[in-house]
């Protein structure tokens, strides 16, 4: 038995040199990050985009020797499906309707087109490799038809499908011409998971309503199969960022970077450029903290590492240059020859690097509008092993449902930001390990490999409950 994991993303991406060779890294995002890492206990293959346009079949050629023999199997793009499945429909219409910026939409009907054309490249991918037994395991909002698909292709297969991102309320739901495609294209698969129970219940709610289903709690039964709804709140490789700062390499990097920040307190902020981050509101509140408590100038500094993301959706590319902007401004109005309030990264760190930054800065700010989970929020508290810090969360982030000790904000309120950053500076050493504690105690039990084990159980346990409802 071998389990296929397929996102839109394989977890190494290829990007293309100046000589125009490949060099392959590590892929952003929680998805990548967080399954790359998996251990299991099957023969695991990944199927998904390398990320780049392959111009020709000696690029694929070249692209698909690297790949395979992690068992990584490219389905490569043309430049008309990166704009109108990638950016399109995938990152212009769903993102930001599971993320509620209802006026971000876009609706195109070459995005759509595309998103069904694409699902079925995925799919074609897939059925020559795939054998009856295997367990498929889908993830995330850019390929929302296949486990339909697969359904009607491939028999005797176990289908899962995760979604990474929120599921918003039936209300805003019903708002997307292909609300019905998209829900008969999930229950296609016979566990269909997301991190937390609101947004299993919004699913739930939406299904019921659009395709006039009865569900009994978590389960409905379709074409003589049930299939199951849970939630699996997703965790990290814990031991990998809490063991990260006995590695040497990681001990000089936070010894030179203690050195570089001086003796005062850092605040750290690590997102993809994405509007859900809450980027502006968080500078905002920045700024409101170093105007309303001028005793902190010079005392501490925001380090804020943004990581280029879907550059080319237009959303993305004019906040940017907002975000640019603003930091400019604060560090324009407060900087002195000593001290620079923002300390600005736009690009990605290497692990070690980040894990340093996660193990000396004081206090960790995760702000965002709308998140999934956010993994950010866990390795921070992973990372800081045995040193204190504080960890400020928005509560709109599926992470805060099991983060209780952190300080909980509402991430529009600037204002509250502000206060947590007060919090947050003010709180004693022993408040501050006595809370980092209590949630490594429970991030360091519901780890990443937990989570998949979870759900692969789950699918195997269905997978006897349907062949008893079959034989029927
Ligand atoms: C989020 C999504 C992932 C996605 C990642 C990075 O975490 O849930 O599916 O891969 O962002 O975004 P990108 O568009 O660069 O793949």
């Amino acid at each position: 038995m071998k389990i296929f994991i397929i996102s839109n993303r394989l977890p190494v991406k290829a990007v293309k040199t100046e000589s125009d060779n490949f060099e392959f890294i590590r892929s952003e995002g929680g998805v990548a990050t967080g399954l790359s890492s998996l251990e299991m206990p099957m023969e695991k293959h990944w199927i998904g985009w390398p990320g780049v346009y392959a111009e020709n079949d000696a690029e694929k050629e070249t692209i698909i020797a690297h790949l395979r023999p992690h068992n990584y199997h490219p389905v490569f793009l043309s430049p008309n499906q990166i704009q109108n499945f990638y950016e399109g429909y995938s990152n212009s219409t769903l993102w930001p309707l599971c993320h509620y910026f209802f006026t971000y939409i876009e609706y195109e009907n070459k995005y759509w087109e595309s998103y069904k054309e694409v699902n079925k490249l995925f799919c074609e991918v897939a059925i020559p490799l795939i054998e009856p037994g295997d367990i498929v395991w889908v993830q995330d909002y850019h390929l929302m038809l296949l486990p339909q698909m697969l359904r009607h292709t491939v028999e005797g297969i176990s289908i899962g499908y995760f979604h990474h991102i929120p599921f918003p309320s039936y209300e805003l739901f019903r708002v997307l011409p292909e609300r019905a495609e998209l829900l008969n294209g999930l229950l296609g698969a016979d566990l269909i998971g997301f991190h937390t129970h609101d947004y299993m219940r919004h699913f739930v709610s939406a299904a019921e309503r659009v395709l006039d289903l009865r569900f009994k709690l978590d389960q409905v039964l379709l074409d003589n199969r049930m299939v199951y709804v849970d939630a699996f709140p997703m965790g990290i490789n814990y031991s990998l960022y809490h063991d990260a700062i006995l590695k040497r390499e990681v001990q000089q990097k936070a010894v030179e970077l203690k050195k570089s920040y001086g003796t005062h307190k850092l605040i750290l902020s690590v997102d993809r450029l994405d509007y859900s981050k809450g980027i502006l509101h968080r500078l905002r509140g920045f700024d409101l903290f170093l105007e309303k408590h001028p005793e902190y100038k010079e005392k501490v500094s925001l380090a804020m590492i943004i990581v280029p993301s879907r550059g080319k959706v237009d959303r993305y590319a004019g906040l940017k240059t907002k975000i640019d902007e603003t930091i400019g401004a604060i560090n324009g109005k407060y900087s002195t020859i000593n001290w620079r309030p923002v300390y600005y990264f736009y690009h990605s760190f290497n692990f070690e690097e980040l894990v340093a930054m996660y193990h000396i800065a004081d206090i960790a700010l995760v702000t965002p509008l709308r998140d999934g989970m956010n993994l950010v929020a866990k390795e921070y508290l992973a990372a800081k092993r045995d040193a204190p810090g504080v960890l400020i969360l928005s509560e709109m982030a599926g992470a805060s449902i099991e983060l209780r000790e952190s300080i909980i904000v509402n991430p529009n309120d600037v204002g509250e930001i502000e206060q947590a950053i007060l919090r947050a500076m003010e709180m004693p050493e022993d408040e501050q390990m006595h809370k980092l504690r209590l949630m490594q105690k429970d991030i360091s039990t519901q780890t990443v490999d937990k989570w998949a084990a979870g759900f692969i159980q789950e699918m195997n346990k269905i997978r006897s409950l349907n062949e008893v409802l079959k034989r029927k």
